[in-house]
Order: C-alpha cells, then structure tokens, then sequence
C-alpha cells in the first residue's frame, strides 16, 4: 500500500512504517556517536512509544546499555488502515535493541489499569528481578480509574477565558484562538489524568512487588514556559496537574527513602509532539523558539535532551536540580537571551512576516516526522507493508 499522510485537524491518522523507523534509527545513531553513560542498567519506559519516552529509552538502551521494559498504548495494522506511529517505532526500537543485544520488551496495554501493572511487574519479576529506573512518561486524553469511571483531560484557562495568537492548524496562517475557562469538573479531570496519582500508584505497586533496585530512580516529565504561555498552559488545567506532578514527586521519594531511592521531576523544552500541538498558542510559540535557538545553534529535540539529562545532569556525582529539586532540560529554552528575541518576535509577528520569524516550515516538519513522513531518504511512492509485527512483544 502506498501511504500518504492525511491529517485531520491536529493528528494525523496514518503513519509509514519505513519513516517511523529511520526516525529510530536516526535517534539510536546519535545516541551511540556520543561517549556511552554509566547509568542506569534495567529501566522501565512507561509512554515509551512516542515523544520524551521513546528518546529517553533509546537513550537508556543504546547510552547506557539498559535493558529496558517499555510500556505504551498503540494500535496495530488493521486491513488497509496503518498502525500507529507509536507501533512502527516499538517495533524499529524492538529490532535493533535486540539486534545489538540488549534486553527489550514491550507491553501495549492502558497503563492506567492494575492489569498493566500487573502484567509488567510479573514481567519484571521473571525476567529482570528488578528496575534501578522508572520513568513516567504518559500524556493522555483521559483515565479510567479501577471503579470504572472515566476523567478526561482538557486543555483551558482557570478563572477567565483565553484569547491570544496562534498559528490556525488547518491553514497553517496566524489566526487568534479563543477558549473558555475550565469547570471544576474539567480541572478535577485534567489533574486526575496528567498529575501525579497514576504515577504513585506505579511506584507503590513496583515498590510493594519488592521490584525496585536499591537507590531506584523515578521521573517524570513537566513543562513550565514563558509567561506568554502561561495563561494556557503553566496557570490553565495542564498546570494545575503538573503542580500536582511535583508534589507527587516529594510523596514518593519519602515512600522511597527506606531503599534509598528518588523521584525527580524533569522540565523539558517545548517540542513538537503528538500532545502538544493541540494546545493552542503553543505552535506559534514553538515555531518562534525554533527560530531563535537554531539560530543561536542550542535547538534540540526529545532525544538530545534525554541523553543530556541522563549524561550531565543525573548520571553525575551529584544530581543537577533546581531550588525546587527539578532537574531543567528548559535552561537553553528559558535563557534570557532566547526568551526575550522569542518575545520581540511574539509582539510583531503578523501574517505577512509570519514564515520569516518563525520556523513553522521546520515546525511542521517536525510534526510530519512524528507519523514518519518527510524523511530524507525513504521512498514515499512504494508501496510499503503496513503490518509489521512488534519482536519481543509481550
Ligand atoms: P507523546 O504523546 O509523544 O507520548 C505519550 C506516550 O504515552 C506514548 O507512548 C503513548 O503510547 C503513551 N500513552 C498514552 N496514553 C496511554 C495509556 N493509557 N496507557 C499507556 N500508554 C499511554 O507525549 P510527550 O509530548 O512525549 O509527553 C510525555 C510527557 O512529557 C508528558 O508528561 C508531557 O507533559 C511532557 N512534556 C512534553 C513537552 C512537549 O513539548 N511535548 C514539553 C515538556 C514536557
């Protein structure tokens, strides 16, 4: 079949198996050009299919040689609709950890639910014995919890609605979005499905299982921003549950002080991932910070970021936090020299100068990379087998 990509508003709905994974291989390439990272030995990814997870697992594996137990939730190949790009990175990312033989196995399953719980540590149990790391990596439109009932996520202002610039998904030209402030309900939703609870329930039941290594380490991934962001993002619902994040973090590492573990809370650079781009004002940001820190030459993408966290700032004598204990991937992101160009840029952009100030070409190319397309060097007119099985899947 040959696969094009066909987007509907901001997802796109097919992927190509062969682009997903030259995606891999070209995040394992640049892990295994850089120094190898005596880190972790047996991590547990948990959202390892896509996004922070995938780089963060590609760096544990072929970085610091890990074997690594990945939890994600994506579809297979049905008739003639393509898995999910999720599925067609598992399983490049399954082939050539096995190929350079190291210890890898994929669970998909809702990692909500006690059953995925229970399914990776009986896992865990048989194959490794324990896990020295675990990350949390999930972002999810909604949860449902062990009683049935479901919460969902919601991207929105509290307190006031939101009116500001972004770039108009289906048109690609600046547009101004409005949106209305979230309910109660709707806050309650977002920080059940995005806090930190879920993440807990992780650790006790790890923990509980007596599968944790001595000293155990857990993360999980948060976004801050500018202030031009914070109304949607860092003071809407989204930040009210990465509030909740943090907290959680200071929970668990009590709950893991009798064997000496930790849980950090890591704040990563805005890029472009299947969760982001529905938030608006966000693709404009993005394209604006792009611009500026290509042209500065500090731009990164998740799988520079997740070797630079594992390599300078965790995996070092002394762990690199800020005064609330978080480790800051955001540092080259929220300099001020980038955050003040990127704010000169915000205030006069207008539709006429739009592609000059702002990347949005390497923005979307980014965002057609996430489905596997527009990848130098894969033929997009053959026709491609869509069903590709996941080695090492449990
Ligand atoms: P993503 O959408 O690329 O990845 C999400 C992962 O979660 C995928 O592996 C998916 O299969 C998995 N997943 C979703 N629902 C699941 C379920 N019910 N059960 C099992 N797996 C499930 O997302 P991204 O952007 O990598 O986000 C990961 C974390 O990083 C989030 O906490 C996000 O807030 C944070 N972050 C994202 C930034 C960005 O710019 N994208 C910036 C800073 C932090």
């Amino acid at each position: 079949m040959i696969v094009e990509p066909k987007i509907r508003g901001f997802i796109c709905t097919t992927s190509h198996p062969i682009g997903c994974a030259k995606n891999v291989a070209e995040q394992i390439a640049y892990v295994k050009s850089k120094p190898a990272i005596d880190g972790t030995k047996k991590a547990l990814i948990i959202g390892s299919s896509t996004g922070y997870g995938l780089a963060t697992r590609i760096a544990a594996a072929f970085g610091c040689g890990a074997a690594t137990i990945g939890v994600a939730y994506e579809r297979p190949a049905q008739l003639k609709r393509t898995a999910t790009a999720g599925w067609y990175n598992t399983a490049a990312f399954q082939k050539q950890a096995l190929d350079d033989g190291l210890y890898a196995k994929s669970i998909m399953g809702d990692a909500f639910s006690k059953e995925t719980k229970d399914k990776t540590i009986e896992l865990i149990k048989r194959d490794l014995g324990s896990v020295d790391l675990v990350v949390y990596s999930l972002a999810a439109p909604r949860r449902t919890v062990d009683s049935g009932k479901t919460y969902s996520s919601v991207i929105k202002p509290i307190g006031k609605a939101y009116t500001g610039k972004t770039i108009d998904m289906n048109t690609h030209k600046l547009s101004t979005a409005t949106v209305e402030p979230a309910t109660e309900e709707e806050i309650e939703g977002t920080i059940k499905v995005m806090g930190g609870e879920d993440w807990r329930l992780w650790i006790e039941a790890l923990k509980g299982a007596g599968v944790l290594a001595q000293g155990a380490i857990t993360l999980a991934y948060s976004y801050i921003g500018p202030e031009i962001t914070h109304a949607i993002y860092a003071d809407g619902t989204i930040g009210m549950a990465k509030k909740d994040l943090e907290k959680t973090a200071k929970d668990i590492t009590d709950l893991l002080a009798p064997i000496n573990g930790k849980a950090y809370v890591s704040v990563n650079k805005a890029v472009v991932t299947q969760a982001s781009s529905a938030i608006p004002a966000v693709p404009l940001y993005t394209s604006i910070l792009f611009k500026v820190m290509k042209k500065l030459g500090i731009h990164e993408g998740c799988i520079e970021q997740m070797y630079r966290m594992f390599a300078e700032k965790l995996y070092v004598p002394k762990t690199i936090v800020d005064e609330s204990g978080r480790i800051r991937l955001d540092d080259f992101e929220l300099r001020d020299d980038v955050q003040k160009e990127v704010s000169r840029i915000w205030n006069s952009v207008n539709d006429s100068n739009l592609e000059e100030v702002a990347d949005v070409r390497g923005y979307w190319d980014d965002f057609y990379r996430l489905f596997g397309f527009g990848i130098d060097g894969v033929n997009y007119e053959a026709d491609v087998d869509i069903e590709t099985e996941i080695p090492g899947l449990v």
